[in-house]
């Protein structure tokens, strides 16, 4: 089986209910990190990583998030007129190839699991990527590149992880260690969201490479956690039937940007990695806090 990943499913079909009402017109994956929509992230980390094939689960009320791929022919040609090539240049690396992308819809909100076998008719019998949006990683290489490094010398299937304090692993899914490497582990199983005795502290992170066969295991379409399709599941199945998961621990700062909290944390660590608004934007969050301190 090759090992060459060049097809990443974004599973971008949730309503983002939590951050209403902003959601209420906007898909959530639009949501702006100090200039670029979430979605931009998730794309430069898997063009990063060498994915050719951007495979999009998505469902009703999702145009806009179609319709940010297009062109803007018009914008680009006023930028050209107006001689602003830097705004031009960042424009132009939001375009994507003709064909590179596909949009499957998911008809139903089934689960995670449920909207990445919705795509398996594109992935066919490969090695796949997934990446969920709402995990925004800062890491240099970017976290799925790591992770593609990583999987050519295990093969299998590799989950991207991280400790986390054992009252927030119900979150989560999480790892049961068979063989603790340092960087990678092998996973003995894998629970969603236990509500008690958590196997290890080991979450898995939205960053999956898999193997064809955990598309087959998804084909069972069976109801796990919250009864929803568990992709966590599916990929326990893998090392049911013998075959090998690992779980990478990443180098790099991982944000929840499917909470509000999570977001704001994103915003200010992207903030301040900006050339230019670290200086501007640094001075007032230590002009805040120093405020914050001298009311106490
Ligand atoms: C999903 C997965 C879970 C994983 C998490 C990472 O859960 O089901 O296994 O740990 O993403 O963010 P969700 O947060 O979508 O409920």
């Amino acid at each position: 089986m090759s090992r060459k990943v060049t097809k990443a499913i974004f599973p971008v079909a949730g309503l983002g209910t939590r951050f209403l009402p902003a959601t209420k017109s906007i898909p959530k994956e639009i949501m702006t990190l100090v200039d670029r929509p979430l979605i931009q992230y998730a794309i430069d980390e898997a063009r990063a990583a060498g994915i050719k094939e951007f495979i999009f689960v998505t469902s009703r009320g999702k145009g806009a998030l179609e319709d940010y791929f297009d062109h803007a022919h018009e914008l680009e040609s006023n930028l050209k007129k107006a001689n602003k090539t830097e705004l031009l240049d960042i424009l132009r690396s939001t375009n994507m190839d003709s064909g590179a992308i596909a949009y499957i819809r998911q008809h139903k909100a089934l689960g995670l699991g449920h909207a990445v076998w919705c795509a398996r008719r594109l992935v066919g019998n490969e090695p796949f990527a997934v990446i969920l949006t709402d995990d925004v990683i800062m890491g240099e290489p970017p976290c799925l590149q790591q992770m593609i490094e990583a999987y050519q010398e295990t093969g299998g299937s590799m989950v991207a992880t991280m400790e986390v304090p054992s009252e927030k692993t119900k979150a989560y899914g999480v790892l049961d260690i068979a063989e603790d490497m340092g960087a990678i582990v092998r996973a003995r199983g894998m629970v969603e969201k236990p509500k008690e005795n958590p196997p290890s502290n080991l979450a898995v992170i939205g960053r999956y490479i898999l193997a064809p066969s955990v598309m087959q295991n998804l084909n069972k379409l069976k109801q796990g956690s919250g009864g929803e399709i568990q992709l966590t599941d599916a990929i326990a199945d893998e090392i049911e039937e013998g075959r090998d998961v690992f779980g990478l621990r990443f180098r790099g700062e991982r944000f929840d940007c499917g909470s509000k909290a999570g977001f704001l944390q994103a915003t200010v660590a992207f903030g301040l990695a900006r050339d230019d608004l670290k200086h501007e934007f640094g001075e007032y969050l230590e002009d805040i806090m120093s405020m914050r301190k001298a009311a106490e």
